[in-house]
Parts: C-alpha cells; structure tokens; sequence
C-alpha cells in the first residue's frame, strides 16, 4: 500500500520505516527543511535504537519530502503524527493537527486520514466536521493510537500488545487494520471517542503506577522498608503484575506528563474533577524535588557545592529531554546556589540548560563534585570504577534516583549512597 506520513518526529519516522519494513511505498512529509536535508542525506535527526538501521534497510521504500501533494500522491492513507504539546493551560494544541487538515487537497478516490498524534477525546469528530466543511466527504478518519515507548519504539511498532483502531466507517478500519498486515497482536476495533480515550486511560493508568511506587518508596523511607523488595512482593501478585513499579525521580518524556494533564484538563473542561490524576501529576512534581532534600541533608546548604547531574534524557535509549526529571533537578540546584555539572551519552542539554557545565564523560562531570545524583539509568553508569571516580570528587556522595547501582559496592568504593525508598546510612 502507498502510506503517507506527516510529522519526521520519534513517531512519525519510526512508524515511516516500520510501514515500509512491513513491505509499503512510505512517504514522510515535514515541515522543517533541516530534518527532511538530513534525511535525504542518510542522517537521522534522533536518537531510538535500530532506527538508523532500519531506515537504511528500506531506503528504496521511504521517501522524505516538504511538500504536500508529493506526499498524498497516490496514498491510500495518511498517517497524521504531528506534535501535541501542551498549551498554558494544560489543554492539547493542535495547532499543527488543524494545519496537516487544512493543507490535505481534495482527492478524486477515497482516503484515509489515520490519526497517530495524541489527541484529546473528541477530536476526531471535531476534525470530521472540519473535513465536511471542506468538501472532503472522500476522506475518511480514523483513530490508531500509538503505544510506543522511545528507546524500545521499533520492537514495540512491530510487536505490540494490541493495536486500537477506532473509525466512523467499517472500511476505514479494515484498511488500516490490513496495513498491520504482517504484525502478530489483537486489534481493538471501536468507535472513534473509544480510541482516543483508549490512549489517554492508559497512559494515566501507566502514570498511576509510577507515582503509586514512589509514594510507597516515600514511606519506605519513613518507615525503614526497602522498596524493591516490597515491589518484587506485590509485583508477584498476578492482579497486580511487576512492570512499572520501579521506584524514582519521577516521570518525564515528550508523553506521560503532556498527556495526563491534558487527560485531566479534558475532564475539567466536561465538568469533572479527576481528583485521582491530580493527585498523581502533583506526587510527581514533589517527587522530582525530593532529591533536593537529600541532598541538603547530606551537604547543609547548596550554595556553592558542586553537584554531577549522571544522565539528563527522561530514559535511557533516547535523546528526548522533553520533560525530563533532569530539567527541574537542574533548575532547583541552581536555584539553591549550587554548581551543576552534567553528562549524558547521547542527549544535548546545551539546548535547555543554561548555567549547567557539560561534561564529555562521567569522570569529567564528576571532577571536583560534591555530590552526585543518578538520574537516568544509561548501562554505561554500570561499567563506571567508582573508587577512581570518587577519587575525582570533593565528597563521595550519591543520590540514586532510579536505584540502579549496588549499595554494597558504591559504600565499599567509599561513598555515602542513598537511593530512592531504601534503607539509608
Ligand atoms: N514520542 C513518543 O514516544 C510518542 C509515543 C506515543 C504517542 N506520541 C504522540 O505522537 C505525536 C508526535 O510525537 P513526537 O514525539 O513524534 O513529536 P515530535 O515533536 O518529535 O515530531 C513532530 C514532527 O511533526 C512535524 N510537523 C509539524 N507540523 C507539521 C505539518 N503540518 N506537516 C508535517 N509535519 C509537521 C514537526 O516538524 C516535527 O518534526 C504526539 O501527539 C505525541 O503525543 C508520541
């Protein structure tokens, strides 16, 4: 099938090279001239695992364009996957979903527009009447939502839990459900509103969980259990299961925060309180800040300490720092008086983080620090030497956020660790 894509983002461009993986003519359409250059030229303006590859596989199947007649051409369906951000008031903006459907051209045979982006409940019947309005009766819409976690989007593309679909008319369905063709997982076939909601509800119920654990983690703390061995417990419980209930600073990403406020904001504006997702946003925030805290116990004041920012995307595998926890770390630090340093393998802080030192390396960042903090868990803070490391520091603390290095061997190595719900010293 002929498959039209519009937004080179992390999911326009995984689901782009996924489609033509599947055997389809794929045509990615952007609007900044740079991303489409590079991608011409081979590059890849992001960083996900096995996309580079993959794009390269399929070269002869993908093309990358600025222009919009050269990606409807022939299309049978057009993938909308465009940026949602959030607007001051926390509502979703879809400034640029509004632009890809007035820019659509009218077609003499039928097509569909498939929405990718996240969109809040109701939109797809807002831009129903808006395709009316224009005389396009001949496109259809439907609402295929995407699941896909950055740093695991390719395997998740091709291999997911499920894959939602919800559509006005059957046919739309069955053709977007046929260009899955090839991909091994049920198919939730619904309503439109359905499908959107399907999107929302499960991010917050993923969202849920986080701050659920953390707050555990909290009283962990308090209390003196340890949190990972209480995670193993209820994680065993198969009405529970074990995913997402590792303890941490907190979600970030381009997704969980955009999303859940946006998912609140949709129930304020229908006149209900989502009293249970307010809570969970706000255990968020305090969250991120409680690194803060350790911090001052263990240093007094943060004026003028130097503290080692250890990752600054919102997980490892990606170079997404939208959102991140590092952000309102790095923010508060500064606020304090401390000095920051920072490193991360692949995500480019200079961009967001102003008065922040960026160091090439973990060692480098940790050169003269007074405190480290773990904060995203990228595999090469595993194959780290702390006692050289600490040997480059004025004090041997770290604050593990996400609770991935061994207690035993950070205070062998001669630090004070601390990590996130665990017994302290
Ligand atoms: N990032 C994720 O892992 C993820 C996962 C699931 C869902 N989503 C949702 O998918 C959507 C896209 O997210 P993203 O992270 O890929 O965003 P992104 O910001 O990385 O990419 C969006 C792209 O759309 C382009 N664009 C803007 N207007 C356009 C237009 N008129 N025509 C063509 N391209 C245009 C932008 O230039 C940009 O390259 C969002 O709604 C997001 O919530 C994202």
């Amino acid at each position: 099938m002929r498959v039209a894509v519009f937004g080179a983002g992390y999911v326009g461009l995984v689901t782009g090279a996924c489609f033509a993986d599947l055997g389809h003519d794929v045509v990615v359409r952007d609007v900044v001239a740079e991303k489409i250059d590079a991608l011409r030229g081979g590059e890849v303006p992001i960083h996900e695992e096995g996309l580079v590859e993959l794009l390269a596989r399929n070269r002869e199947r993908l093309r990358f364009t600025l222009d919009v007649g050269e990606a409807i051409d022939g299309a049978e369906v057009v993938y909308v996957a465009v940026g949602t951000p959030p607007t001051y008031s926390g509502d979703a903006d879809l400034s640029a979903v509004w632009t890809v459907v007035d820019e659509l051209p009218r077609v003499d045979r039928r097509i569909v527009l498939a929405m990718k982006s996240t969109v809040p409940v109701g939109s797809g019947r807002a831009v129903r009447h808006r395709l009316d309005e224009r005389g396009l009766g001949n496109v259809g819409y439907v609402s295929n939502p995407e699941f896909t976690a950055e740093g695991t989007a390719i395997r998740d593309f091709m291999h997911p839990d499920r894959i939602v679909i919800g559509g006005f008319e059957p046919e739309d369905v069955e053709l977007v459900e046929r260009l899955h063709a090839g991909i091994d997982a049920p198919v939730v076939r619904c309503d439109v509103a359905s499908a959107e909601m399907i999107k929302l509800a499960a991010n917050a119920a993923l969202v849920t969980r986080i701050s659920f654990i953390n707050e555990i983690a909290n009283v962990c703390e308090a209390t003196g259990a340890d949190v990972l061995t209480v995670a193993r417990g209820i994680g065993l419980d198969r009405r529970i299961g074990p995913d997402f209930l590792r303890a941490g600073i907190g979600f970030g990403g381009s997704c969980f925060p955009k999303d859940s406020l946006a998912l609140k904001q949709l129930a304020a504006n229908s006149g209900y309180n989502f009293q249970l997702l307010n809570a969970v946003i706000e255990v968020n925030e305090l969250q991120k800040r409680r690194v803060v805290g350790k911090l001052e116990r263990r240093l007094g004041s943060l004026r003028g300490k130097r503290v080692a920012l250890l990752g600054l995307a919102f997980k490892p595998g990606t170079d997404d720092m939208r959102e991140a926890p590092s952000l309102v770390l790095a923010g508060r630090l500064l606020a304090e008086g401390a000095e920051v340093s920072a490193w991360d393998p692949v995500a480019d802080g200079r961009v967001v983080l102003d008065g922040v030192d960026f160091a090439d390396s973990v060692l480098g960042a940790l050169d003269r620090a007074d405190a480290a903090v773990l904060v995203t868990e990228w595999p090469e803070l595993r194959e780290v030497d702390w006692a050289e490391a600490g040997a480059r520091m004025r004090k041997r603390v770290m604050i593990d956020g996400r609770n991935m290095l061994d207690a035993d061997e950070m205070r062998a190595a001669g630090f004070e660790y601390e990590g996130i719900g665990r017994a302290t010293e």
